[in-house]
């Protein structure tokens, strides 16, 4: 039997957070994850650079059914607190856009950064360990293991969410909190390319690798950033922000020239070149393909000259206000995150502690916290994480 200060279940961005920070107080801290590799998600990160925070990150950033719970973590340990410390160990890093960002040579970076510090700080990991159970028979935590049965004092649930289940992840935390009979925000996939099951479906796949600068909105939440046609339907960093924010059902609106008032531009060029086609001003607007699609679909065609108002109209609102519906999302097999999960009235926001069972802990993305696109989901790993570090 092991008996230890500080178990934490996971051994992800978070985990590894917060059992550096409590190894560093001095506590026995001993990490366990069933996968054979540490922090495999920050691996694949960010197209292998990980985008590991925002510089811009605020409350605003995130959803949850409490928007305020973030907001202490967030405060006490900063996107600045995590830089520096990125800095400390000399890892190269740029900002690419929007306040992103990313390591200049790679991930791994940000991983060798976290294991050695919580080695350097005395802490132990164990990988390769699947949990088979985890009760709480007196004041400290029983966790029985594929290795033999552990005992804690503090038992720290940083499992994530089960977004991109290939790699080891589950929805392990969900359980262990109903176990303890704690509410779960229900969960679905978010930040993840939309789907169609019409016609668009058919139009996207003969316009996949198409990308375009666009504003995607859903009932007054919008997005400006690329977009792109896939073989199943939209991606883009704009369609999956708003992927968090879609429901089943609903549609969305796509202005594909942001900025631009296309019935306005189509009414000057009506004036100066009547003779001009309309797919052809289309054209001059979008890129060549999507403007013939655009066309196709809205029935759009003749000379400008020969075009009314009404039709003129009809082709600006096509490119500045293109409404579809998808039929859903490409699930947790792609998502990038999990929207929901522990329930926020269930812990502490300064300390990330179950209010009903003293000495459980849950960081991360297994809580209801889910954050946009652009190294927020990270920063709230870091933020959660090192809260719970201070308290464990
Ligand atoms: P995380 O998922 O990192 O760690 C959980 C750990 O628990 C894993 O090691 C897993 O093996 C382990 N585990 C799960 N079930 C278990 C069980 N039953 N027993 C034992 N161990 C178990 N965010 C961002 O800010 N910037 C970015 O660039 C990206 N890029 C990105 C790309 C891709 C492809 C994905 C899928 C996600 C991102 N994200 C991101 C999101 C980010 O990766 C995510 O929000 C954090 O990794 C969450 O950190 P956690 O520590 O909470 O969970």
């Amino acid at each position: 039997m092991t008996d230890v200060d500080v178990l934490i279940l996971g051994a992800g961005a978070a985990g590894l957070m917060c059992a550096i920070e409590a190894a560093r107080r001095g506590r026995r801290v001993l990490v366990l994850d069933h996968a054979r590799r540490a922090a495999e998600k920050i691996r694949i990160s960010g197209g292998g650079r990980c985008n590991f925070t925002n510089l811009h990150c605020a409350p605003a950033n995130f959803l949850s059914q409490n928007p305020r719970f973030c907001v202490s973590a967030l405060k006490r340990y900063t996107q600045h607190d995590f830089l520096k410390r990125v800095e400390a160990h000399r890892i190269g890093w740029h900002e690419k856009a929007l306040g992103q960002l990313f390591c200049d040579d790679s991930a791994q970076d940000i991983i060798d950064m976290l294991l050695g510090d919580l080695a350097a700080a005395g802490g132990r990991l164990l990988l390769e360990t699947e949990v088979t159970a985890v009760d709480r028979p007196d004041e400290r935590f029983s966790v029985a293991t594929s290795r033999g049965a552990l005992r804690a004092a503090s038992l720290v649930v940083a499992t994530g969410g089960p977004s991109i289940p290939k790699i080891g992840a589950t929805g392990f935390g969900y359980d262990i909190a109903r176990r303890f009979g704690l509410a779960v925000v229900p969960t679905r996939p978010a930040l993840v390319p939309l789907t169609f099951s019409d016609h668009h479906r058919a139009l996207c796949q003969r316009l996949a690798g198409v990308s375009v600068d666009a504003t995607v909105s859903v009932e007054g939440t919008r997005f400006r950033e690329g977009l792109l046609f896939t073989h199943r339907g939209l991606s883009g960093p704009s369609i999956l922000q708003i992927s968090s924010y879609w429901r089943e059902g609903r549609p969305i609106t796509v202005d594909l020239l942001p900025g631009t008032d296309a019935f306005a531009v189509l009414k000057a060029a009506r004036a100066a070149h009547g003779r001009q086609d309309l797919r052809t001003a289309l054209a001059a607007l979008l890129p060549k393909r999507l403007a013939e699609e655009l066309a196709g679909e809205h029935g759009l065609s003749g000379r400008l000259a020969d075009a009314s108002d009404k039709v003129l109209r009809k082709a600006g609102e096509a490119v500045n206000a293109w409404r579809l519906v998808p039929a859903g999302t490409e699930g947790y097999r792609t998502a990038e995150v999990t929207l929901g999960g522990v329930d926020t009235r269930e812990l502490s926001s300064k300390t990330m502690e179950a209010a009903r069972v003293p000495g459980l802990y849950f960081i991360g993305e297994v809580v209801d916290v889910t954050g946009h696109l652009g190294g927020f989901n990270f920063q709230w790993a870091w933020s959660s994480g090192w809260a719970a570090g201070q308290a464990v």
